[in-house]
């Protein structure tokens, strides 16, 4: 059951989510998918499988997309087309280093009106255009902890809405 621990109330631009198995993550990315804006960067932290793809599925699923959601280790990016929305999904883990997500030419993506979801951004940092939202995925119990930020205008508008669905979606379970 997924459990949104913060904000209680209307108030914050930081959102705590506990997501007690992958339901709870495809959860919270179909949540998500609908606060999405066009142009919208998110960089999704956390370690070796915390759940940063499943909740990628979870996006893309809801918007619509009804194959494979892989993840693009190897390829750096997997491009969506869903509902009108470009959606690029990034995965750095394998850069050997930051001037590699240069040579690639990734650039023009960050550039346009697609939604960037980016797994393993600090691989191409100090390249890859700063987020507008972070999601940090955390070890909690047998389920994650995720932890959502807005560091910019569009960022924390999107949080606000998020929260917005989580509490009509999956209202606070009492205590
Ligand atoms: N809330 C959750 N509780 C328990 N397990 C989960 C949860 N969310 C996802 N998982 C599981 O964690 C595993 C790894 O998920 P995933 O591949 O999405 O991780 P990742 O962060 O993308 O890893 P990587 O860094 O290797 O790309 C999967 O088996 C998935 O089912
Ligand atoms: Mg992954």
């Amino acid at each position: 059951m997924l459990d949104l621990v913060h904000p209680d109330d209307d108030s914050d631009r930081g959102l705590l989510a506990h997501l007690d198995d992958e339901e709870d993550t495809l959860a919270l990315g179909a949540a998500l998918a609908n606060a999405l804006a066009p142009g919208l960067k998110i960089w999704l932290e956390g370690n070796l499988g915390s759940g940063k793809t499943t909740l990628t599925r979870g996006i893309l699923r809801a918007l619509g997309h009804m194959g494979k959601v892989k993840s693009p280790t190897y390829t750096l990016i997997e491009p969506y087309v869903v509902s009108r929305l470009h959606l690029y999904h990034f995965d750095f883990y394998r850069l050997n280093s930051p001037e590699e997500y240069l040579d690639a030419g990734l650039e023009e993506y960050f550039d346009g009106p697609g939604v960037c979801i980016v797994e393993w951004p600090e691989k191409a940092v100090p390249y890859v255009s700063p987020p507008d939202l972070v999601a940090l995925l955390e070890p909690e119990g047998d389920g994650r902890r995720a932890n959502l930020s807005g560091l910019t205008e569009a960022g924390q508008k999107c949080i606000e809405e998020l929260a917005h669905i989580l509490k009509q979606k999956h209202p606070p379970q009492g205590g």
